[in-house]
Order: structure tokens, then C-alpha cells, then sequence
């Protein structure tokens, strides 16, 4: 049974048209948070919104671009009056190793994957930090942590580094009534893995997860409403793995 442990806050969620922003979005509207939904695809976003009900707010924000960051989430801090929860979850995936990452890849992958969770956390934590109360949770990777399987090296560092963005934030506002956490998922049933890696190369991957199947989205939205539950404040700086006994740490 959902509980209705977000009445009264509100959630800011990031990558909300795509696979797990929806779920999260979805589950976090279902404990009675209001959510704004925040991605680049405006059309997709706004049909989302439409089809998620009177609780999802469409926000198209470009990632990459730290000025629209701070004008649009100041303009909607000013509309919505404060954000209690804040889903850095938007991210780009790109496989390719070192020798054929492009500079201008490893720049977007870094602006989106890393840059946006600081610029985001910035514009939300004064607030928080003033009610006393706040939930960031950061979408990381397996990847981050074991240089990517299939994932390449841009990516890899990406999650590596929002990882320790976690901790440094954590740390920083432990005093506050703020938590600060991330989730370190692999292999999630998205189009990030079913197209992304060929039907052999996702066959290797399952032959190594010994729970033997990929993670589903709902289950990534569940950790999410763990984190961010009012009885949570006590865990922060954690990066929760959700990888189906891929890594054991
Ligand atoms: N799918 C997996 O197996 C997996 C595993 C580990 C981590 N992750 C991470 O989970 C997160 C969500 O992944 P997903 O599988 O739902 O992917 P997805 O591609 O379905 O969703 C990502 C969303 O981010 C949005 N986005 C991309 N660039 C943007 C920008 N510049 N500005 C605003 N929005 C932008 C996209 O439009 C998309 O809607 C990502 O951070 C990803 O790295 C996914």
C-alpha cells in the first residue's frame, strides 16, 4: 500500500520524460507530492504531465546550459514558493572508451550527467536548508564505480564523480535537516539497454547478474521513496546499489 508521505512537499525531478524520471515521477506523485517534471523533450514531457494529472508540473530545461538552469528554477521557486525533494536524474549514456571519446562528448556527458546535479542542488538547498528539511537524490551507475561495463569512459567518470558530489553535499548539509543520497543502478529495463547494447551484448550482461534479470523501473522509483521518507533522515551520503548482486561492495 503507498503512503502518503509527501502531502505537503514538493519534488523536482529531473529526466522526467524518460524512463525512470517517469516511474519516479509516478511514485512520488502517489505518496501526495506535487512534482515538477523537468527534461529537453518538451513535447513528450508535456504529454507526460497531461497524462500524470493535476500534480505533474511540465519545466523544459536544457541541462547542458548552467544560465537556463538558474533562470528557470528561480522562476519556478518563485511560482511554487519551495522544493523539498530534488531527483538529479537526467543523465546521457555513451559507450565509447577512451580512445574515441570526442571532447565535445566528454564536455555534454559531464554538463548533464554532473554539472546539472550541482547547478540544480544550488538553486534548491538555500531553501531547504531554511525549512530545515530536504531530500536530494542523485542517479548514479554501477558504472561509476567498476568503469563500466559496456558504458564508456565519459559516462563512467560522469557517475563516478556525481557519486562524490553526493558525499561532498551530504557532508555539507548534514546539519540542516537535509540528506543527500544517490542510487547506483545497472541494467534497467529502458531503451538505454535494449538499444542501446546488441541482443549478445545484453545476453553477457544477464549470464553475470545473478539475479538474473535486468532491474525494472518501478523498482528504481521504490528506492527513490525509501530515500526521500521522512523516517530516512538519518541516512545520508549513501550511495544505494541496485544491480541485481552484479557487485558486491
Ligand atoms: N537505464 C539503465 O540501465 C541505467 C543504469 C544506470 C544508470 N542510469 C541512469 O538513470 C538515469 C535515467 O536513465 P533512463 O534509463 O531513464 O534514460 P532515458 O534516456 O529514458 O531518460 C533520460 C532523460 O534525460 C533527458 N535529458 C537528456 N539530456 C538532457 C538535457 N540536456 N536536459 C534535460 N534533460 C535531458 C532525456 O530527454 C531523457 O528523457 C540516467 O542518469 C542514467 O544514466 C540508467
Amino acid at each position: 500500500m503507498t503512503e502518503l508521505i509527501h502531502t505537503d512537499h514538493t519534488a523536482i525531478v529531473t529526466g522526467a520524460a524518460g524512463v525512470l524520471g517517469l516511474a519516479t515521477s509516478r511514485a512520488l506523485i502517489d505518496c501526495g507530492a506535487r512534482v515538477i517534471m523537468v527534461d529537453i523533450d518538451r513535447d513528450r514531457l508535456d504529454q507526460l504531465a497531461a497524462e500524470l494529472g493535476e500534480n505533474a508540473i511540465a519545466a523544459k530545461i536544457d541541462l547542458r546550459d548552467a544560465e537556463e538552469i538558474s533562470a528557470t528554477a528561480g522562476r519556478l521557486l518563485d511560482e511554487i514558493g519551495g522544493v523539498d525533494i530534488l531527483v538529479n536524474n537526467a543523465g546521457i549514456l555513451s559507450n565509447n572508451k577512451s580512445a574515441t571519446t570526442t571532447p565535445q562528448e566528454w564536455r555534454n556527458v559531464l554538463a548533464v550527467n554532473l554539472d546539472a546535479a550541482l547547478f540544480m542542488s544550488q538553486a534548491v538547498l538555500p531553501g531547504m536548508r531554511e525549512r530545515n528539511w530536504g531530500r536530494i537524490v542523485n542517479t548514479c551507475s554501477l558504472a561509476g564505480k567498476n568503469g563500466g561495463l559496456t558504458a564508456g569512459t565519459a559516462y563512467s567518470t560522469s557517475k563516478g564523480a556525481l557519486a562524490a558530489l553526493t558525499f561532498s553535499l551530504a557532508r555539507e548539509v548534514a546539519g540542516d535537516g537535509v540528506t543527500v543520497n544517490g542510487i547506483a543502478p545497472a541494467y534497467v529495463r529502458t531503451p538505454m539497454v535494449t538499444e542501446q547494447l546488441t541482443e549478445t551484448e545484453q545476453q553477457a550482461v544477464l549470464d553475470q547478474i545473478p539475479v538474473g534479470r535486468f532491474c525494472e523501473a518501478e523498482e528504481f522509483a521504490h528506492v527513490v521513496t525509501f530515500l526521500t521518507h521522512p523516517l530516512a533522515g538519518f541516512v545520508t551520503g549513501e550511495v544505494v546499489d541496485l544491480n541485481g548482486g552484479l557487485l558486491f561492495d
